[in-house]
């Protein structure tokens, strides 16, 4: 028998991505076991638990949260529903997974940050390109400084049509620019190492009428100017009727580096129903290696007491950068940022 310590780890909230996860700690991640999950709703609670094999279930995560062998937990709710979880998370001692974003206000950030500081748990947020293997040779080029001074970056995320239906309530979900466009505000920050300054956004709304009544759009862009004098641009659409596209590049004085989708062409036509085994449709095949490495990355941090990848002040700084987008398309203007 194997003696190695794993992180016991609950998962609360078993919808799209907490499913995602439980699946990746029942099998895929070493250093990681699947030891609970909770859902309020009992029907995707059993499903998942009928999928993973795990046997403790629960209905009301503050149950969860009573048991002294869980010590870690992803935290996988509706965003607004978030704070008060992480909350009763940290106060039972549990270290705390959180998906992205992480909150839909910068108080409520500042909230998670002190809840954590002051429970010394860890907190990592769960901007899993961090840990996609192409964003980190990515990383690793700009680190080692081939593309020299950094001028111009780019980040997209554009998801295949779907049904409007929950998710897509800004007070709910915070919105395309916190929902969405943080994965890319993540990305901006961490490749660049620097942070925003200015923000000038615009949005508008192309094949859903519904999502204009919630006071939301479909299709953004993003404009920030950075603290290390480079112009980073994201765009975001909830159209791409050919699957998942997310893509990002950085153009610098001795060179550019870059992640594409597909593989061994400069050109690509891609259209609807197009099969091809050099593209996901959807964001679980896109990243699945990311999704198993961050709670991998997520466990070693607990294991070794070190710092996680992507800490709560990261996850409160794409935040701000999407308060600051969704102001500057409502007031058409630029905004400065620090945001008071
Ligand atoms: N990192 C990523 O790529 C990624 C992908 C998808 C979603 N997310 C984020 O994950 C979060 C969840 O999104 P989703 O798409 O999985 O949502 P979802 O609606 O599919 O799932 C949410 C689940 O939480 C459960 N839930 C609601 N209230 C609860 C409570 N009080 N206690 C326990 N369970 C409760 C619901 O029953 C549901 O099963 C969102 O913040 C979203 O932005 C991240």
């Amino acid at each position: 028998m194997s003696t190695t310590k794993t992180v016991q780890i609950g998962v609360i909230g078993v919808g799209s991505i907490g499913k995602v996860h439980a699946q990746n700690l029942a099998r895929r991640v070493p250093n990681a076991t699947l030891a609970a999950i909770a859902d309020a709703n009992r029907a995707a609670a059993d499903s998942v638990a009928s999928q993973t094999g795990v046997k403790q279930v629960y209905t009301d995560y503050k149950e969860m949260l009573r048991n002294k062998d869980i010590e870690a937990v992803v935290v996988a709710t509706p965003t607004f529903l978030k704070l008060e979880v992480v909350k009763a998370a940290a106060e039972a001692g549990k270290h705390i997974f959180c998906e992205k974003p992480m909150a839909l206000t910068l108080k409520e950030c500042d909230e998670f940050i002190h809840t954590s500081e002051r429970a010394g748990i860890k907190f990592q947020v769960g901007y899993q390109r961090r840990f996609d293997p192409s964003y980190m040779r990515l990383k690793q080029s700009l680190d080692a400084g081939q593309v020299g001074k950094m001028l111009l970056l780019r980040s997209n995320t554009r998801d295949p049509p779907q049904k409007v239906s929950g998710w897509a309530d800004p007070k709910v979900s915070g919105g395309i620019f916190l929902d969405t466009s943080s994965h890319d505000y993540d990305v901006i920050r961490w490749l660049s190492g620097s942070e925003a300054q200015s923000v000038m956004a615009d949005g508008m709304t192309t094949a859903y009428p519904e999502l204009k009544q919630l006071g939301d759009v479909d299709t953004t862009m993003t404009i920030i100017r950075l603290a290390n004098g480079a112009l980073a641009h994201v765009d975001a659409c909830r159209v791409s009727v050919y699957g998942y596209d997310v893509r990002a590049e950085v153009v610098g004085t001795e060179g550019a580096a870059f992640m594409d989708i597909g593989r061994g062409s400069d050109a690509h036509l891609l259209k609807k129903d197009w099969e091809s085994n050099e593209f996901s449709y959807w964001y679980q095949q896109r990243f699945d290696e990311a999704y198993r490495g961050e709670l991998e990355g997520f466990a070693a941090a607990v294991l070794s007491d070190s710092k996680p990848k992507v800490t709560a002040r990261d996850g409160r700084g794409a935040v701000e950068i999407g308060l600051a987008a969704r102001l500057s398309m409502e007031q058409r203007r630029a905004v400065s940022l620090p945001l008071a």
